[in-house]
């Protein structure tokens, strides 16, 4: 039977880079016998203009019925001035909670060719490989009581509820420790164990999922000198597992260590193992519709759609060699130029992968 694939192009940037990521999709489909359905639906920004919210019923209908979902980018300056409940985030932060997409894998792998791209010393950062699993519909994002209120005396107060669960927990680490097994063996849980009594018990918990798993070694670091250690000697690290909020930010940080955000694919996961795939970069509105934008994090985002939800590891393996390639072969969007390098556009870039599927074994 075929799988359902649902297209999310979004805003900005998005509607460029996930038209690339199809015609590698189609290619898939008409040259190795891929069999998909692919249909497309509107969030974020787009989708408020259109009906007036940023994940509209029937979008989020058709995501439940999809086996797995590509997703552009949401959101730009148009939309700021709106209330943060209708605010393009919405959309995505919908998507996650209502289809429970606990699991995200945001790995942050350097490629060799783009080892000056990173404005850390090469040496800090040649052959950095680690996956950040960041725990993704809990945590401080969706505690509840949240808001602002005003005291008695008229002053307000904002407030927001860092809260979580040894059920969530514990999944999370599941997930971390079933991706070290196939990697390094090691899990990094980062938390603030000294200060927040919640990650206290996040680290109680990981140190018993840890004990099913004792062929994998098990660290804890507290989120402010994980972030250090980042910046420090990000090459320690092999899977790191954390938090919503902290994941929020240390992901950031790898994946500048990469030199180019516009590389850096990620997966949000179920239970089942269906997904939303995305890039990691945001909808960059500075240069949306100039044809400029960098698609090899989508299309890479979409070797992890075909690796972790739709059971096809050698097509998977097939898009990362092309992306290999096409690096090798000297071709830049301006995000990543250097000198010497061919500098291209978007859809160059895309039809380059193409091009490079087809000649990969
Ligand atoms: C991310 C983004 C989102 C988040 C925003 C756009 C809601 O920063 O995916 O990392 O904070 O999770
Ligand atoms: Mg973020």
């Amino acid at each position: 039977m075929s799988k359902k694939i649902l297209i999310l192009p979004g805003d900005g940037i998005g509607p460029e880079i996930v038209a690339e990521a199809v015609r590698v999709l189609n290619c898939l489909r008409t040259d190795f016998g891929l069999d998909i359905d692919l249909d497309e639906a509107l969030v974020g920004g787009a989708a408020y203009d259109a009906a007036g919210h940023p994940l509209p019923d029937a979008t989020l209908e058709l995501a439940k019925e999809a086996d797995a979902i590509l997703l552009g980018a949401v959101g730009g300056p148009k939309w700021e001035p709106l209330d943060i409940s209708v605010r393009p985030e919405k959309g995505l932060l919908g998507l996650r909670s209502g289809l429970g997409l606990f699991a995200n894998l945001r790995p942050a792998i350097l490629y060799p060719q783009l080892a000056d791209a990173s404005t850390l010393k090469p040496e800090v950062v040649s052959g950095l490989n680690l996956m950040i699993v960041r725990e993704l519909t809990g945590g401080i994002y969706f505690g509840r009581p949240r808001g602002v209120r005003e005291l008695e005396n008229g002053e307000k107060e904002g407030y927001n509820t860092l809260i979580y669960r040894e059920s969530e927990i514990d999944r999370i680490l599941r997930v971390a420790f079933d991706i070290a097994q196939k990697r390094g063996r090691r899990v990094c849980s980062v938390d603030k164990a000294n200060v927040l009594e919640c990650t206290e018990l996040w680290r109680e918990v990981a140190i018993r999922v840890g004990e099913d798993y004792p062929g994998t070694e098990l660290s804890h670091m507290y989120v402010d000198n994980a972030a250090m250690q980042l910046v420090k000697a990000p090459k320690q690290f092999d899977v790191m597992v954390t938090t919503n909020m902290f994941g929020d930010i240390l992901s950031d940080a790898a994946a500048m260590l990469t030199g180019s955000i516009g590389m850096l694919p990620s997966a949000s996961l179920d239970e089942n193992g269906k997904g939303m795939y995305e890039p990691i970069h945001g909808s960059a509105p500075d240069i949306a519709g100039q044809g400029v934008a960098n698609p090899l994090a989508t299309i890479l985002s979409l070797a992890m759609m075909l690796r972790y939800s739709l059971d096809e590891p050698a097509l998977a393996d097939r898009i990362e060699k092309a992306v290999d390639r096409v690096l090798d072969q000297g071709l830049r969007t301006p995000d990543i130029h250097a000198e010497g390098a061919r500098e291209v556009g978007t859809a160059e870039m895309g039809e380059a992968v193409v091009a490079a599927l087809r000649e990969c074994d």
